[in-house]
């Protein structure tokens, strides 16, 4: 609607582009099968430990998980981790990452710069290219300062940086922040990254949802047309950002916790979802809101070419894929990244738009989509440049 006005004003309308994306992909990963057995070993730990509390009714034993559920619920077959030994280990089941020291770059910042390196590479940019470092994540490693800082100063960026989160949603927040930003002059370049440790709030006890989760981080270079030099970059056509407010994807860890110290630890102190409720609720959500977006844009759904969708679940994305199109999309149409890398929270969609686009031609039109915790959802629409 911003580019309606400005062009019936006669003011002048700037383009904007990604040019260049980048994903740092951790080098452990778990398969389910692995899994599930250390899932099941602790299972087996608990109820033989408390046999005579179960035998008498007082705790309830808990069920084992299995391989065939996960990847039918879910369509998750691997994710990829920090630390590997911590989680299968039936006795720790959470990563164990070193604390470092103040004098060594944070883990978050160590991914964000292995990605945005790749992305900057992509762009064909250098550090002093850039004016801003956006970090959007669901979960920063302290509350500051903050990374963006940090990250910018380990690439040698000068301008500023800061961090952003709205869960899964952070990456196209971010995008559609910095499309405004370079939109109004304000800067020329941004780089965003997000790196999304998700095994750090992942409760591997949760039978429910142990295996939804994986690490990863992603990088994306938004820059003003003019001054981007790569071939193929993609032009924003435009972005559409939707929240609304909903418990039932939840996590109440935070600097409060100290003042009530009797809750450390409890299971609501990480991530905790009604799966059901989540589904049911978003996927009409984002159906609704990817044909509003096209059609006030004025675009036919049945143009898009390809739909980087969030990835947390091979079903949601197939409802909303087909409600979309008004038919059932083909695999290449709509990439799904999930079966390997799990559901990485904000970086998924882009780690399928920068994995599965570029056999994409000048004119395609193509969607960006997230969804997740808030409820947050983004869209980012996107056309292929010669
Ligand atoms: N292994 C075996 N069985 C399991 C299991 C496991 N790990 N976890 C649950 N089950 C069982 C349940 O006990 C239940 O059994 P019942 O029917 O006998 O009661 C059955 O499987 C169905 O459980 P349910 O939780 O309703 O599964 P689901 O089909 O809803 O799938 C999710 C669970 C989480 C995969 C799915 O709800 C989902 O992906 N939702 C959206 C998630 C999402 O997008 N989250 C966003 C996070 S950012």
């Amino acid at each position: 609607m911003a580019e309606g006005r400005a062009k019936k004003l006669g003011g002048n309308v700037t383009t904007v582009v990604i040019s260049g994306t980048g994903v740092f992909t951790p080098e452990q990963s778990i398969s389910n099968e692995e899994l599930v057995v250390s899932f099941n070993q602790y299972v087996e730990n608990f109820n033989a430990d408390n046999k005579a509390a179960i035998d008498a009714g007082e705790v309830e034993a808990l069920a084992p998980s299995s391989t065939e559920f996960i990847a039918k619920a879910s369509g998750i077959e691997a994710r990829f981790v920090m630390d590997k030994a911590g989680i299968l280990d039936p006795d720790i089941m959470t990563p164990r990452l070193r604390q470092r020291s103040d004098d060594e770059p944070s883990i978050l910042a160590e991914m964000a710069v292995d990605a945005a390196k790749k992305a900057m590479a992509e762009a064909g940019k250098k550090a002093g290219d850039i004016d801003a470092v956006l970090v959007a994540c669901s979960n920063l490693e302290r509350p500051y300062p903050a990374i963006a800082v940090e990250v910018q100063d380990l690439l040698g960026i000068e301008g500023f940086g800061f961090d952003l989160n709205v869960a899964c949603s952070s990456a196209t927040f971010a995008i559609q922040t910095a499309y405004d930003m370079v939109r109004s002059g304000s800067v020329k370049c941004v780089l965003i990254v997000d790196p999304e440790i998700c095994s750090g709030h992942l409760n591997f006890r949760d039978r429910d949802s142990h295996f939804i989760f994986g690490d990863v981080c992603t990088a994306i270079i938004v820059e003003n047309a003019e001054t981007c030099t790569r071939k193929g970059a993609w032009e924003l056509l435009g972005t559409r950002l939707l929240t609304k407010f909903s418990n039932n994807i939840r996590n109440n860890f935070g600097f409060l916790n100290r003042a009530t110290p009797e809750g450390i630890g409890e299971p609501d102190k990480l991530f905790v979802q009604e799966g059901r409720k989540v589904f049911k609720e978003v996927v009409p959500m984002v159906s609704e809101m990817i044909l509003t977006h096209l059609a006030d844009l004025g675009l036919d759904p049945k143009d898009l070419k390809r739909m980087w969708l969030h990835q947390a679940n091979k079903s949601m994305n197939d409802f909303i894929g087909k409600k979309v199109l008004g038919r059932v999309p083909a695999p290449e149409e709509q990439p799904n990244i999930l079966q390997t890398y799990a559901n990485t929270s904000s970086a998924g969609s882009i780690i399928a738009f920068s994995q599965y686009s570029d056999d994409l031609k000048p004119g395609d039109l193509a969607l960006i989509c997230s969804f997740g915790a808030g409820y947050s959802a983004g869209n980012v629409i996107v056309r292929r440049r010669a």
